[in-house]
């Protein structure tokens, strides 16, 4: 586990898409696995910038996005298939044919999940994986549990993460309560991932997962399993990190 000290938000957004811009230089059909949320988006205005400068090239890239709240039509501008468009797909040259989200607006939880699982599997797995770090540990949308989730499946979401999501949306009752995520064994079978946190609020669960004993308590503890993961974190994100 690499953990790479950012001055900022800006610094960590700014080396952040510095990893995912050498991952589709190295490998320009790459698959990444992206995360919504408001850590990573600088790291995607960094990436568009890059484009629009001719430096990077996403013709040939195939993404999976972590997760998305059932119940959400795509049109809904909290929902992550909205949240990607704005952020980064309606901003570079990627296919769209080759971004995939799962289906919120598929009701059966099941099929939504199991047609989820094998369009990972067919596009053959994830080369870069990028996550966001929640309050209470979650990566993904996977909760703190009894057990680690293996593949997509659907979540009822925690009071925190509800809580934690309103900000987003009107009133706490419009925050939906479900929603479906990949897996953490899907999370950990990515060739290699990158973890982006910012922020003083995150200083306790950072250390907490990458210092602390890996339990499903604290679903990222696990990524202290992972041979190749990089952590990308700001001063204040690191400021209670044990040495
Ligand atoms: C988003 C996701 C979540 C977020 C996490 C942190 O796709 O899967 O796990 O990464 O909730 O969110 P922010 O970045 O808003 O603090």
């Amino acid at each position: 586990m690499k953990i790479y000290r950012a001055k900022d938000y800006k610094d960590m957004s700014r080396k952040a898409a510095n990893i995912i811009s050498a991952q589709i230089i190295m490998k320009p059909n790459c698959v990444l696995g992206l995360a919504t949320g408001s850590t990573p988006i600088g790291a995607y205005e960094q990436l568009v910038e890059w484009y629009k400068k001719g430096d990077l090239d996403f013709s040939e890239v195939t993404s999976v996005n972590l997760d998305e709240y059932k119940g959400l039509p795509r049109d809904n501008d909290q929902s992550y298939y909205y949240f990607m468009n704005e952020h980064l797909f309606s901003k570079v040259n990627i296919d769209k044919n080759r971004t995939y989200l799962p289906d919120g607006t598929e009701p059966d939880s099941k099929k939504a999940c199991d047609a989820y699982n094998e369009i990972i599997k067919s596009v053959g797995g994830v080369d870069l994986q990028l996550l966001g770090l929640g309050h209470n540990g979650h990566i993904g949308f996977n909760e703190p549990s009894d057990t680690f989730a293996k593949e997509t499946h659907c979540v009822q979401l925690t009071e925190t993460t509800i809580e934690a999501n309103k900000r987003f949306f009107a009133s706490i009752d419009d925050v939906p309560k479900e929603a479906y995520t990949m897996g953490i064994q899907t999370i950990m079978q990515a060739k290699k991932v990158l973890v982006v946190v910012s922020g003083a609020d995150k200083a306790e669960i950072v250390n907490k997962a990458f210092r602390g004993e890996v339990t499903p308590q604290v679903p990222a503890s696990i990524l202290q399993m992972h041979n190749d993961v990089i952590i990308v974190a700001d001063e204040a994100a690191l400021s209670k990190l044990d040495i």
